[in-house]
């Protein structure tokens, strides 16, 4: 009975986290059908159609270098993280009115949280300026539920 309960405990502890963030290597599929002809993280390949985005993960809205921004973006006051991503991706002329932003496909309520994972991590401090996400492709993903089976 104990034993049990444990186990229970952990494999509480072992879901939760798991289940409510997306996953950023599949968010690196959405990212790449919905949004890279337009943006990289790469620094060297610079702004596209769209600015580039290294560095992304708590950059303030319309500041990278170079790139014509609209004043609708350069002035609204953001700043990047995953819950302003969150709500710019869904409903960019909503949150930043008069944005340039236009023309790209809508991405998929259930593929949002997969893709601002990969927003979040290849446009993190630690990522910067390459956008490669860590672990680097190839290596062995981490057990997605170590603990024991749910009955
Ligand atoms: C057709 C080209 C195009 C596509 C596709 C596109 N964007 Fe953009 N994006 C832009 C442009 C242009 C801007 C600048 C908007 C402005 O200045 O108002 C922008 C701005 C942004 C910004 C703000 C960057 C900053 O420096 O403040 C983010 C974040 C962003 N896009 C994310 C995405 C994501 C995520 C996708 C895929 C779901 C995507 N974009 C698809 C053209 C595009």
């Amino acid at each position: 009975m104990r034993l049990w309960k444990l186990s229970l405990a952990a494999t509480l502890v072992a879901c939760g986290p798991a289940m409510a963030a997306g996953d950023a290597q599949k968010g690196a599929d959405v990212f790449h059908d919905h949004c890279d002809f337009c943006h990289s993280f790469r620094l060297e390949d610079g702004n596209g159609t769209g600015p580039n985005l290294s560095g992304l993960a708590g950059r303030k809205a319309g500041t990278f270098a170079d790139f014509e921004y609209s004043a609708a973006m350069k002035n609204s006051g953001i700043v990047w993280n995953a819950q302003t991503l969150t709500q710019f991706i869904q409903a960019p002329d909503t949150v930043v009115p008069g944005t340039k932003m236009v023309g790209f496909r809508r991405v998929d309520a259930e593929d949002i949280d997969d893709l601002i994972a990969y927003l979040m991590a290849a446009g993190s401090p630690e990522a910067a300026p390459t956008g490669n996400l860590a672990p680097p492709a190839g290596a062995t993903p981490a057990p997605q539920s170590p603990g024991p089976p749910t009955p």
